[in-house]
């Protein structure tokens, strides 16, 4: 049995489901829900300061996500601009970095623009990674590997015995950062939603029915303590 720090993932993954549902069961607009869920990012933000997580990476919007209606849309890039803003002091403060994985080129020129503005200040800080999956699809991620190799073999800069593991990890969108220990779901979907596939195949899973919106400190800790309660194998024998 692993106790104490070592039982602390290293680098947790959620994706911040239910908001929809969240607003319904309380009569309100989708809005809302997306809006109660960054304050949820907040407050996980901090648990995982608390906690000792150093790397935090969430599903914010997916490829998918675009066929959603227009309005939705466009009031989550607001928000998006609105959390860039209101963070911002928080992650100097605590020397958090932020990045970005996905199809930055997806997102409309205003976020685009804070959201640079912000990568970019953060950079040199190393308290902890915030990591915004936005117009995220792991397939589009493999997909964009598999070309960078391609025109890397093309180019005769590598043979084609030489391809690895390894050479496909370092081709996704943050190849530095370890892979996700857990893998968090609220709303209850048994479902991965194209997200992380690479880098999730040895996390632990964490579903909870708790809605994204009221997913706060109390339930973070609560995965953590199912974390701390596994015993990973990696194929081997325990
Ligand atoms: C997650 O909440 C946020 C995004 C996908 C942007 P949903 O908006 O998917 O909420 P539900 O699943 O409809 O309840
Ligand atoms: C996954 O949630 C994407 C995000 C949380 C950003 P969805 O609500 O889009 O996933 P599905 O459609 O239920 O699989
Ligand atoms: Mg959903």
């Amino acid at each position: 049995m692993s106790t104490g720090k070592s039982s602390v993932p290293q680098h947790v993954a959620i994706i911040m489901d239910g908001n929809g549902r969240w607003a319904r069961r309380h009569g309100w607009p989708r809005l809302k829900g997306h809006q109660e869920g960054a304050q949820s990012l907040q407050a996980i933000l901090r648990a995982c300061r608390t906690a000792g997580v150093k790397y935090l990476t969430v599903y914010a919007f997916s490829v998918e996500n675009w066929i959603r209606p227009k309005a939705e849309i466009n009031g989550l890039m607001a928000l998006l601009r609105k959390f860039l803003r209101d963070q911002e002091h928080e992650l100097h403060e605590h020397q958090v970095r932020l990045r970005m994985i996905g199809r930055m080129e997806d997102l409309p020129a205003a976020v685009q623009k804070e959201l640079s503005r912000v990568i970019a200040a953060t950079a040199q800080h190393t308290g902890g990674q915030l990591i915004l999956a936005l117009s995220y699809g792991s397939r589009a991620e493999i997909a964009a590997a598999a070309r960078r190799i391609a025109a890397a073999v093309q180019a005769g800069r590598l043979r084609p015995e030489e391809i690895t593991e390894q050479t496909v990890a370092a081709n996704l969108y943050a190849p530095d950062v370890p892979d996700p220990d857990l893998l968090i779901r609220t709303s209850g979907e048994m479902r991965v939603s194209n997200f992380l596939l690479w880098q999730i195949s040895y996390a632990e899973l964490y579903v909870t029915d708790v809605l994204w919106p009221d997913f706060r400190e109390a339930e973070f800790n609560r995965a953590l303590a199912s974390y701390a309660q596994r015993q990973r194998r990696f194929g081997g024998v325990k």
